[in-house]
């Protein structure tokens, strides 16, 4: 099935604008997600084997999920767990709706399996965005597979004011994720990654984990899991800040990484005007900063804070190198635009396969042993 995407069907897509293709796909999948005949179709085209991980309390059937960005909305909930992932990270959800940056604004730089994008969390807004799940839930269609939200920061909103919006969003869509991951290192939105020095993250934090018991109290169940999402380029310094207050606010992970704005070196005249287009850059050359990135918050919190791995995973040993470098999930987004709606089948039969060739009772046992 791959290769049936990579020569016939990604020709195909990659001849569109790179966002538009996205929107047309996210369109298929959530006029899919409506239907229980469709998604089992797609079930049985590309579900992933089990391959178990109970984190946070909740069990996610597999540890590769589809990461921020790709489904903003909610809009194809259903889908995810059909196409093989053990969970989805819906979202940048902000408080406001927002339309985000001009376009064009996502780019691929093909010969190096890689995008820019600064797309700007373009979002219908945390209330539109709370309807369309429980829209989900009211259909009976929402997945077994745990649902994340991802929060961003409305562009209108002034970072002294990011803690009200933050929280804001939390309280708006808190009954409906099993899990919330406070982004504070998307560069596409003017000052946001300030946020992730310790003076301004003290405050989101406290604002979302007093929303957070509050919810909790009155819904009479468990507070959410809440973690931070960061980018690759933070300098040790900062990363053992942002380790202190998640012991101080009880954050339950890291998310690393978000996007770089570094550009590696390339000798591709499209990937040279790619490069100097202004965004986060995804797919492979972000892959081997993301797994230094993990084994540094794996070793520096002596594997005590649950990380989940995500930045260039395109291949099993991609999949592998993450979790041995101490990540307990992981998560991919550019690998799907390359290698198409089978990546999620393979890595996950992969990795099921290698556990058991390596003589590992479980994925779980994989998790840091390289760091
Ligand atoms: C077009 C696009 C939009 C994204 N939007 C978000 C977002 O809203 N929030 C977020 O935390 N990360 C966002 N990301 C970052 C991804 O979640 C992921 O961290 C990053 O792309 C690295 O993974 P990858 O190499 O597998 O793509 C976005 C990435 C892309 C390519």
């Amino acid at each position: 099935m791959s290769l049936l995407y990579r020569t016939i069907l990604r020709p195909a897509v990659f001849l569109q604008d790179s966002e538009k293709a996205h929107n047309r796909i996210i369109f298929a999948l959530a006029k899919t997600s409506r239907s229980r005949f469709l998604t089992s179709i797609l079930g049985n085209l590309y579900s992933s084997p089990e391959l178990p991980v109970n984190l946070f309390d909740l069990d996610f059937p597999n540890p590769l999920g589809i990461a921020a960005g790709m489904d903003k909305n909610g809009a194809a909930v259903p889908s995810w767990q059909s196409i093989g992932y053990g969970f989805s990270e819906i979202g940048g959800v902000t408080l406001h709706e927002q339309s985000g940056n001009p376009k064009p604004r996502m780019f691929r730089a093909t010969a190096e399996k890689a995008l820019v994008n600064r797309m700007g969390f373009n979002n219908i807004g945390a209330s539109a965005v709370n309807n369309k799940l429980k829209d989900w839930k009211d259909r009976g269609l929402w997945p077994d597979s745990p649902v994340g939200i991802n929060l961003g920061k409305s562009k209108i909103t002034k970072l002294n004011d990011a803690p009200k919006d933050y929280s804001g969003s939390l309280e708006i869509l808190w009954k409906h994720a099993d899990f919330f991951v406070i982004n504070v290192s998307s560069p596409n939105t003017l000052g946001l990654r300030e946020l992730q020095q310790s003076e301004h993250l003290e405050s989101i934090l406290n604002a979302c984990q007093k929303t957070n018991n509050k919810c909790s109290k009155k819904e009479e169940k468990d507070p959410k899991p809440l973690l931070i999402k960061i980018a690759p380029e933070l300098d040790d310094n900062y990363l053992k800040d942002i380790i202190k207050l998640i012991g101080k606010y009880k954050l339950s992970g890291i998310v690393a990484t978000n996007t770089t704005i570094q550009r590696p070196e390339t000798k591709d005249s499209n990937c040279k005007k790619v490069y100097s287009e202004e965004g986060g850059l995804s797919g492979v050359p972000l892959r081997d900063r993301s797994t230094e990135m993990i084994s540094k918050i794996y070793k520096m919190t002596d594997g005590k804070v649950p990380i989940i791995g995500v930045g260039g995973i395109f291949t099993v040993d991609d999949a592998w190198e993450k979790i041995a470098a101490g990540a307990s999930l992981i998560q991919l987004y550019t690998g799907l635009v390359f290698e198409g709606p089978g990546i999620a089948r393979s890595i996950v039969s992969g990795l099921k396969k290698r556990v058991a060739s390596e003589g590992f009772e479980s994925i779980s046992d994989v998790i840091g042993i390289n760091s």
